[in-house]
């Protein structure tokens, strides 16, 4: 490929942009993990985390993607031939679905139109029936990256209590964290995974879980086999600030920095900042006279936009267009979304000038590719962003 000029404009729903602040704290020699400079710093991002998943309970760093803590999370609390209920609220919920079955467990779905989020009555409807509680856990992902729909998770959560099912509540926020609203113990969930390269402005590479007291008793009977993803080992060595194998030093030094930015910028206007990006975003959308794929607005997600594509177009066309021509990446349709809706990223690292330059890529794009649209979305969006 040519050089192009100026920055790639990355609004994908993640990785997301990598702020300079935090590509500089990464760019320093590695220390020795088992020394006592070491021992600082795991110490203070293991602490700084738990605010931002609003919990009090530990939160532990594997040097992993996403897919990984999705692993710990299952192995950890259950054993083999376990049920599992979980929502396909879309591509991701789908794959996550996949790997327990994988592993031994039996997943029992509840459908979605990949429009909306997860059924809090479906889920109570489900467990109200299971007197015998072979369910022993309820796995949602939050925020579903392929769809742009948010699952209400507090309300899940009541679902279950009215219930009164004692499942375990094992929540995906890989693409919420740090970005859209997440409160852990309030809402009683028992594992939250999470990874590095969304809300958190971090390259890939780090995954998380954050474990109720709940997950730890489970995990003390939990039969499937585990090592490298083994709480109990991992808690250990986490009390002084260490790891039991090496961890990803210099990724924790772009964490530590993360950490400090979302302090300095407040967790609630972090997510306020998201709210009214994907309000400008949806508005933009609407004024092109296309469709957003959530159906619900009180599911509508801050981290990103999936746009469906008029009918008889296709939207990795219009990617390539918009790639090719004005050097951004958007998300493509995944799974039964492949090629029918594109998705903007506006999650991360990410201001007002930000998301102007993105819509006017997609705004360019859709007149380049020939795709019907009404030029008004930019408008309508910097109208929304400057009033
Ligand atoms: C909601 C969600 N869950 C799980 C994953 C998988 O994570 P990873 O690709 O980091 O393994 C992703 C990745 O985008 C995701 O968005």
């Amino acid at each position: 490929m040519s050089y192009a000029s100026g920055r790639h404009f990355l609004q994908i729903p993640g990785p997301t942009n990598v702020p300079d602040r935090v590509l500089r704290a990464m760019a320093a020699p590695t220390i020795d993990h088992r020394g006592p400079e070491f021992g600082v710093l795991g110490r203070e991002v293991l602490a700084e985390l738990k605010p931002i998943f609003k919990t009090r309970h530990p939160v532990i760093i594997y040097p992993a993607s996403g897919t990984g803590a999705w692993e710990a999370a299952l192995v950890n609390t259950l054993s083999p031939g376990d049920r599992v209920l979980m929502c396909e609220t879309g591509w991701f919920a789908s794959l996550w679905q996949q790997m327990a079955k994988r592993l031994g467990l039996e997943p029992e779905l509840i459908p979605t139109d990949w429009r909306h989020g997860a059924d809090p009555a479906a889920i109570e409807e489900r467990l109200e029936q299971d007197r015998a509680h072979a369910i022993k856990a309820v796995g949602v992902v939050h925020n579903e990256t392929s769809t742009g729909v948010v699952s209400r998770i507090g309300e899940v959560r009541k679902a279950i209590d009215r219930a009164r099912h004692p499942a375990l509540l094992l929540v995906d926020t890989i693409s919420s964290l740090a970005s859209v609203d997440f409160r852990m113990d309030e809402w009683g969930v028992d594992v939250t995974v999470a990874g590095s390269q969304k809300g958190l402005m971090l390259p890939p590479g780090l995954s998380f879980n954050a474990v109720s007291t709940r997950a730890l008793a489970a995990a003390k009977s939990s039969k499937l086999p585990k090592s490298f993803w083994g709480w109990d080992e991992m808690l250990a060595h986490n009390k002084n600030g260490y790891f039991p194998y090496t961890p990803a030093t210099n990724l924790l030094y772009g964490l530590r920095e993360a950490l400090k930015m979302l302090n300095d910028e407040g967790l609630e206007n972090v997510f306020a900042r998201h709210t009214r990006h994907g309000e400008a975003t949806r508005r933009a959308v609407a004024a092109w006279g296309l469709e957003v794929l959530c159906a619900n607005p009180a599911e509508y997600s801050g981290s990103l936009t999936a746009v469906l594509m008029p009918a008889g177009h296709s939207a990795d066309r219009l990617r390539k267009v918009v790639l090719e021509a004005f050097d951004m990446s958007l998300g493509t349709g995944l799974g039964r979304l492949a090629d029918k809706v594109f998705r903007i990223g506006h999650l991360g690292h990410f201001n007002d000038l930000t998301l102007a330059g993105t819509l006017s890529g997609v705004e360019m794009g859709l007149q380049r590719a020939g795709v019907p649209h009404e030029p008004a979305g930019v408008r309508a969006a910097l109208d929304f962003l400057a009033a």
